[in-house]
């Protein structure tokens, strides 16, 4: 095997290893895919001031989130059904981030269970929260949070109806999956991932089976979520979330700088800068682009966090120079998983670790903490002109 030097050697692994259905559900952007493919092109033509003969020892990569201590400012994003990428997807990609010391953040939406991933990690981990019409469904939700013992509360924002995403819907990918032919033959080709598959229990939304009323099986699963994200979800519902859950909360899915500014009314701990990947408004900006103007808004108020395309350790830098206290990585883990299991989720934080690091000291900077505008060729915003 040709050795994984960075993270596009795991997307392609990945791509061989993971069914073409569940790879492509998450190498896919709403629409025509512009804001998905414009959150990369966007770190790129960011360039950073070289400086030199300055003293590099003694580098640290430490830093908090929301107060917690983190290895480097780097959670791993909620990304549903993580289990389909590789079984028990949650518990490894949980796992690997416990082990490198950043945060790991659990999706409403994924296959392992929230007491299930609880059970087989030593640390806690960060929930996040899609909004239902169900209260009586959220109420369990955030209880059964508290109880596993979470450390955070991720609101996601920014879903109340699906971005229409092509590449699901000509692969026939519904909630649950319906296997057609096509789907057996796509999973056959990958005889490492069946094997898991057929060696775990875990297989469906843990999060919801026998936790909703009236679901009880894949079936009846299918018609709840299509009507179940609630389009009538407002700022005021943040209230009662934050009183329910009562500790750390994190906003997820702000673009705008008038939302950023309003974020900073519900006494939430931080808001993460995200246009959910590429997968909910095509066309709107991409997340890096907008972070120096939310950061000059409401950073002084609030922890800024940002997602959306990040693939390396460049880029994780930039994002820290503009302002963001730490970022979070979906992709780039997930493609770790679907290529190499809880080894693959390390490789790929152990990857972005080297990465910021020896970007860091070429930088002349020592931690990652003291980064900042001053860091990037043509300091202030001029970095976006071109
Ligand atoms: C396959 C996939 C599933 C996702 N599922 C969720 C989810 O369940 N909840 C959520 O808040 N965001 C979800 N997201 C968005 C991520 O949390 C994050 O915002 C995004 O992946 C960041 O962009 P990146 O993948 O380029 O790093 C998902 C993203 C992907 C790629």
């Amino acid at each position: 095997m040709a050795p994984v030097v960075e993270i596009g050697d795991l997307e392609r692994l990945a791509r061989r290893r993971v069914p073409k259905m569940f790879f492509d559900y998450a190498d896919s952007g709403s629409w025509t895919e512009s804001t998905y493919r414009a959150n990369r092109e966007d770190f790129s033509k960011i360039k950073l001031r070289q400086r030199v003969a300055v003293d590099m020892t003694d580098r640290s990569l430490e830093s908090t989130m929301i107060g917690q201590k983190v290895a480097m400012p780097v959670a791993l994003s909620p990304v549903g059904i993580t289990g389909m990428q590789r079984a028990d997807g949650e518990i490894l990609a949980a796992r690997a981030a416990n082990e490198f010391g950043v945060p790991f953040t659990l999706s409403t939406m994924s296959v392992c269970s929230i007491e299930a991933v609880a059970e087989a990690t030593k640390k806690p981990f960060w929930f996040q929260l899609y909004v239902m019409r169900d209260r009586d469904f959220i109420n369990g939700l955030i209880d059964r949070a508290k109880a596993a013992g979470c450390s955070a509360l991720v609101l996601t924002l920014d879903l109340q109806i699906l971005g229409q995403r092509h590449k699901d819907i000509r692969n026939g990918l519904s909630a649950p999956p319906k296997f057609t032919p096509k789907h057996i033959w796509q999973m056959a080709t990958c005889p490492s991932w069946c094997l898991g598959m057929l060696g775990t229990k875990n297989r469906t939304f843990g999060n919801i089976v026998g936790h909703a009323k009236g679901v009880d099986d894949l079936s009846s699963l299918h018609s709840w979520t299509a009507q179940q994200f609630d389009p009538r979800l407002t700022w005021d519902d943040i209230e009662w979330i934050k009183k329910r859950w009562g500790g750390p909360l994190i906003l997820k899915g702000i673009l705008d700088v008038e939302d950023a500014k309003r974020s900073t009314d519900y006494g939430a701990d931080a808001i993460i800068v995200s246009n959910h990947g590429g997968r909910q408004l095509d066309g709107a900006p991409s997340s890096i682009s907008v972070l120096p103007e939310i950061v000059d808004a409401v950073g002084d108020k609030i922890e800024v966090h940002m997602d959306g395309g990040i693939r390396s350790g460049q880029d994780v830098l930039k994002a820290l120079c503009l302002g963001a206290r730490g970022v979070f990585i979906g992709r780039a883990f997930v493609f770790g998983l679907g290529a190499m299991g809880q080894a693959g989720v390390k490789l790929a934080l152990d990857i972005i670790a080297r990465e910021l690091d020896t970007t860091m000291a070429l930088c002349g900077e020592k931690r990652v903490t003291d980064l900042s505008r001053m860091n990037l060729y043509h300091s202030g915003q001029q970095w976006m002109a071109g």
